[in-house]
């Protein structure tokens, strides 16, 4: 019951970290949780899981880089459970043309994985502020990574992407922490999702990301996702602007 009575937008919901915390937040019987995705297939099987598990979930197609996209998703998270507490800015990408140096980097690339990965963040915070100051308050989640503490030998535009969401998150926490509405950032290690599935499955890839994690295991979608529940819940009331880490040790290296 940790979550009980919130409601909750997740983007990127329909997979990975995003569905495994829309399913834990349901667990923890949010009042409304949001599936937003540009997949309509993954996202309407979690929000159905979730509603004949006996919760409460909507799936809405969002593109995260469509700001009026964003302003729909807001409003009918709001016209269909009546406000608005949590948004967890989850949507990511990783194009393996983005796995690159940065001579190596196209200017589009660098474009899409910064309009999905950065811009998607700023716009869901944006858009949920609103209507968390008429709830009250609320709390911000954004999924930065470990790849935006600290560098690697490519991925040149995700590096910088998600180095941004670590700060502007900062500046949300402090721009809003009068109004109650908390603002964090989420920082996975390696972790089997959607998004790494192929790369894992290329020889030594997972084995050696696996050798690179202390706690000598493979990061779970839920690993990262009751991260998202603490910060969803009133037990993270004194908790903004802060780092959660959760990589099995790799960046205390
Ligand atoms: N898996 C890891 O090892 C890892 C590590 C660090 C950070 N992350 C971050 O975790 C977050 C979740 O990723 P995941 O690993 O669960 O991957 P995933 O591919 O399983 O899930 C990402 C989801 O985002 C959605 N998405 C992509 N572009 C979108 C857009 N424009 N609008 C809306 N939705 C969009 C996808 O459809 C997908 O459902 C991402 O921000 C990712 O960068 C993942």
């Amino acid at each position: 019951m940790r979550l009980k009575g919130k409601v909750a937008i997740v983007s990127g919901g329909s997979s990975g970290i995003g569905a495994a915390a829309c399913r834990l937040f349901a667990g923890e019987k949010a009042a409304g949780i949001i599936v937003a995705d540009i997949n309509t297939e993954g996202g309407l099987a979690v929000a159905s899981a979730i509603n004949e598990a006996g919760g409460q979930a909507t799936f809405i197609h969002l593109d995260v880089s469509d700001e009026s996209a964003w302003r729909d998703a807001v409003a009918t998270t709001v016209s269909t459970y009546g406000r608005l507490d949590i948004t967890v800015n989850n949507a990511g990408l990783s194009l393996p043309e983005g796995r690159a140096r940065i001579e190596e980097t196209s200017l589009a690339v660098w474009d899409e994985m910064h309009a999905v990965n950065l811009t998607g963040v700023f716009l869901g915070m944006k858009h949920s502020i609103a209507p968390m100051r008429e709830s009250g308050g609320g709390s911000l989640i954004n999924i930065s990574s470990i790849y935006g503490l600290v560098g690697s030998i490519g991925s040149t535009a995700y590096h910088s992407a998600k180095g941004a969401v670590r700060n502007l998150t900062k500046a949300a926490a402090i721009q809003y922490a009068p109004e109650g509405i908390r603002a964090n950032s989420i920082h996975p290690g390696f972790a089997d999702t959607g998004m790494t599935a192929k790369l894992h499955a290329q020889p030594g890839e997972r084995a050696a990301r696996i050798g690179k994690t202390p706690i000598g295991r493979m990061g779970t979608p839920e690993d990262i996702a009751w991260g998202c529940v603490y910060l969803a819940s009133d037990e993270s009331s004194f908790v903004t602007g802060a780092e959660l880490v959760i990589d099995g040790g790799m960046v205390a290296q």
